[in-house]
């Protein structure tokens, strides 16, 4: 490569978390995007971006960090204040994906709010009966809470979840809730879902544009509502990364399930065009889960993804 292709290159400038760096080939990364024209520069977003490169390309995975200065943290703060006052600087400058759209998935109440309104899923024969709907807990008013429950048409077992989706470990503290006197467990804010029993597979869905790739996890295995069942607290991470071997994951042996229940990926197809022209966003990511016993696909969580958002949407076959 002599200078002069060098100089024509454009400049991709990348944030990501050193955790996360650390995971990644960058040989193989910078490799791929100099034979498509592209110069990859490693950012400091800590430092004045100016003095960096000028970027043609900003691409991140902010969100922890959005998440973080949404909540008052000064350096994170300090950080998003630093890119949004360069990416108003350079207006040119394209941004995978937009910090206010990454931001509406940090918030469990909005997105799961914008993907059960979404009409064009439910074109599609994507429902929203018991996985979708969920309900906001603000107080600790078991009472009230109830209430809320009732009106919304969730229904127990329900998955309590932080209403918070990133930004710290605690954004994944989850509570499975068996009964009225289980919603003590619930720490407002935070969203309750109806379980969907679902063989403990899980599907993740790793989403780039118009493609996509899929995954299968570890994931919770089937429940029931029960008077007697006391809340079970899991992290996310325990349960369902690819190493987890979590005893919740291990089925009941009348549970064994006689069919496997497979992925229609035609119903994954109409969830990843909402994901760019409802919320926005090329990089993204959300879970699928098959509800063993109306065989829809039902998915929640989405995620915005390095290379990799929520909501609760169930596709009938
Ligand atoms: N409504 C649900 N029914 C059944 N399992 C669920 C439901 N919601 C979440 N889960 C399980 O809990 C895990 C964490 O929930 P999720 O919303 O994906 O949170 P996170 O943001 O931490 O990924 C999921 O991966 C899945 O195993
Ligand atoms: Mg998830």
């Amino acid at each position: 490569m002599n200078n002069k292709q060098s100089i024509c290159r454009k400049n991709i400038g990348i944030w990501i978390s050193e955790k996360k760096s650390q995971k990644l080939n960058w040989k193989e990364l910078i490799k791929t995007c100099n034979s498509h024209g592209y110069n990859l520069i490693k950012l400091d977003l800590e430092k004045s971006l100016e003095d960096q490169t000028e970027c043609d390309v900003f691409l991140h995975k902010l969100t922890d960090v959005i998440a973080a200065s949404d909540q008052g943290d000064l350096k994170a703060l300090h950080i998003i204040c630093n890119v949004q006052q360069y990416l108003s600087n350079h207006p040119n400058t394209t941004v995978i994906d937009p910090i206010n759209n990454v931001r509406i998935l940090l918030n469990r109440h909005c997105y799961y709010t914008i993907l059960q309104e979404e009409l064009s899923l439910q074109r599609h024969g994507i429902f929203t009966p018991n996985f979708a709907v969920f309900a906001e807990f603000k107080t600790c008013n078991i009472e009230q809470n109830i209430q809320i429950m009732r009106q919304r048409g969730v229904t127990f077992p329900v998955i309590c979840k932080p209403t918070i989706a990133h930004g710290s470990k605690s954004a994944h503290e989850m509570v499975l809730i068996f009964n009225k006197k289980g919603l003590n467990a619930c720490k407002p804010p935070c969203v309750v879902q109806s379980f969907v029993n679902h063989n403990a597979v899980l599907h993740k869905v790793f989403v780039v544009g118009n493609r996509y790739h899929i995954c299968q996890r570890p994931s919770l295995k089937n429940f029931n509502a029960s008077e007697e069942l006391e809340p079970i607290f899991y992290t996310t991470g325990e349960v369902c990364k690819a190493d987890s071997r979590s005893t919740l994951s291990i089925l009941d042996p009348h549970d064994k399930p006689d069919i496997k229940l497979t992925l229609d990926e035609n119903k994954i197809k109409p969830i990843i065009r909402l994901l760019r022209e409802k919320i926005g966003l090329l990089l993204t990511g959300f879970d699928v889960v098959i509800d063993n016993v109306t065989d829809a696909e039902v998915r929640f969580d989405a995620k915005f993804r390095t290379y990799g958002g929520g909501g609760v949407v169930s596709l009938q076959p």
